[in-house]
């Protein structure tokens, strides 16, 4: 499905999956970024871009987001993904019944929220746990999609499909148009008239759409991508290991910090 922007796109996935599964809540995590639509604004966490904005959709339920970076110390990434996925199935007990829920949406990488990676083994298992439940996975790929993580799609580094997925930003270069991707059963749930819009799929946001990603293939931005963050990758690390374990909290108190971080 076609749409003019990422929250769009957004909002239209969350309808698709409701109409699937003909249940009503939604889960979404903590540091998320959906968009400004009153849906995806909903979905999104961040505070400064919901002030004043509420009352906002009912039905929406937040987990933290496995972020291992910030809140895994000490632990490796799969112990510290057991964990998050053992709250996800308390949820179902203290939470929201997982009964009632059409579909979990995350970024794969957060984008607003931190550029906070989730863990591979956090998203098997959520697919594990949706599937037991007949709850719909989305994955916003807004702005992960189209070689900003080296693949066009970071569900790719994963090897996990979602039922829906969101998309939108690089894909006109400028011009307004996103998308809406789903397995074809999901898709044709949508009964007619409840999706769509006068400018979705109009010809020049297509046009611009197609020489994209024709440009994208033409300079292999997948390759580019994955070879700057190679180099990028080794720098940071070497000033990870330098700067104290502090630097992530952003507590400034040691002048030796102070010292490192300016180095
Ligand atoms: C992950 C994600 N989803 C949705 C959106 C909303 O996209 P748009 O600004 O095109 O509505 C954004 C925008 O930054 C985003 O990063």
């Amino acid at each position: 499905m076609l749409t003019n922007t990422g929250a769009e796109s957004v909002e239209n996935a969350i309808k698709i999956a409701r109409q699937a599964t003909k249940r009503s809540a939604v889960l979404c995590f903590t540091e998320s970024f959906h968009g400004r639509t009153m849906m995806a604004m909903t979905l999104t966490s961040k505070i400064d871009y919901k002030l004043d904005c509420g009352p906002f959709a009912p039905e929406v339920y937040r987990l933290p987001f496995p972020n291992h970076y910030h809140y895994g110390i000490g632990m490796t990434e799969d112990d510290f993904a057991e964990l998050q996925l053992q709250r996800l199935h308390d949820a179902a007990h203290n939470l929201v019944n997982p009964n009632n829920v059409a579909a979990i949406i995350i970024e794969l990488v957060q984008g607003e929220g931190g550029f906070n990676i989730a863990p591979k083994r956090y998203i098997e298992g959520l697919r594990e746990f949706c599937d037991e439940f007949g709850i719909m996975l989305i994955f916003d790929e807004v702005q992960t999609g189209f070689c900003r993580t080296g693949k066009w799609a970071a569900s790719e580094h994963y090897g996990v499909t979602p039922d829906l997925s969101t998309w939108a930003k690089s894909l006109g270069s400028g011009l307004p148009i996103g998308a809406v991707i789903g397995k074809q059963e999901v898709m044709d749930a949508a009964a007619v008239g409840t999706i769509g819009g006068t400018f979705p799929g109009n010809p020049v946001c297509c046009a611009a759409a197609i020489a994209t990603l024709n440009y994208m293939e033409g300079l292999d931005l997948n390759s580019r991508a994955t070879n700057l963050s190679k180099i990028i990758g080794d720098r940071l690390l070497k000033l990870q290991k330098k700067v104290p374990i502090d630097w992530r909290y952003k507590k400034f108190g040691s002048d030796a910090s102070h010292r490192v971080c300016r180095e």
